[in-house]
């Protein structure tokens, strides 16, 4: 998969793009991520790339002429691939848009800095507009990151086990069940018993009822979507009988 990022700071990017697994997905060739500074495209002496706001009210607007300029000079005009614009505004991203975003071969994505962009570049450049989360960041530039490595761990061969990313949290619509490695005792507390038996069905039972219980008392809006077993509905029936909680948050519950 190539990512065509777009961007005022391609400084912060290698820092996280050249370790783990992002890392060896390049080299082995699953990824490529070109970066592109924004402001090379500019015409002017000074290279500016932002201006205040018409109409006033402070900040500073994203000028469209470099973001044009850069976009359609690296990918064409119209653009070869869809173009992405990071932005508070957009579309939350969720496992499923990810599962859709990651069967595109190639995508460009713009990381908008300021107050934003010019309008224009909305209208007429982007293709679609993606927010990671209700809250705002100085820059796009996190949540291109956040976004290219979330398409990139569903790369069929970037993952060491092919199953991981269908175990994840969200992968199956549900939260998911707890790890416990060596040692099987530390301060006394004990990885549970069910887990060093060696029954793989049993076991598969045991982490199935966790993901229920987990995204039941932390995201139960979550079960709503699902298509749930009689066995699984049988197992969050008998939770809510004994009204246990656990609100998945330390704090609350010391
Ligand atoms: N830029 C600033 N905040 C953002 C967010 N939450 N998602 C995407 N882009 C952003």
């Amino acid at each position: 998969m190539k990512f065509d990022v777009f961007t005022l700071f391609p400084e912060v990017f290698p820092p996280y793009l050249d370790s783990s697994i992002l890392h060896r997905a390049q080299e082995m060739g699953y990824l490529q991520v070109d970066l592109h500074n924004i402001r090379d495209w500019t015409t002017d002496k000074h290279h500016v790339t932002d201006e205040p706001p018409y109409g006033g009210g402070g900040g500073m607007v994203m000028k469209p002429e470099p973001v044009f300029a850069a976009v359609e000079g690296t990918l064409g005009d119209p653009p070869c691939c869809p173009v992405i614009l990071m932005t508070p505004q957009g579309e939350l991203l969720t496992q499923e848009m990810a599962n859709s975003l990651a069967e595109y071969s190639r995508l460009a994505i713009v990381a908008g800095h300021y107050e934003g962009v010019d309008e224009r570049v909305r209208e007429h450049l982007i293709t679609r507009e993606i927010s990671i989360g209700d809250y705002v960041l100085t820059g796009g530039e996190l949540p291109t990151l956040v976004l290219i490595d979330t398409l990139t761990r569903l790369i069929p061969g970037v993952l060491g086990n092919p199953q991981a990313a269908e175990k994840d949290s969200h992968a199956s619509g549900l939260l998911e069940h707890p790890h416990y490695t060596r040692p099987e005792e530390y301060r006394g507390w004990k990885v549970p018993e069910i887990l060093r038996s060696g029954h793989h069905a049993k076991i598969d039972r045991w982490r199935r009822n966790q993901s229920l219980r987990r995204t039941q008392e932390r995201r139960a809006e979550l079960l709503s979507n699902l298509d749930l077993s009689d066995e699984d509905q049988e197992f969050l029936n008998q939770l809510k009988d004994a009204g246990s909680f656990d609100p998945g948050n330390k704090s609350a519950s010391e």
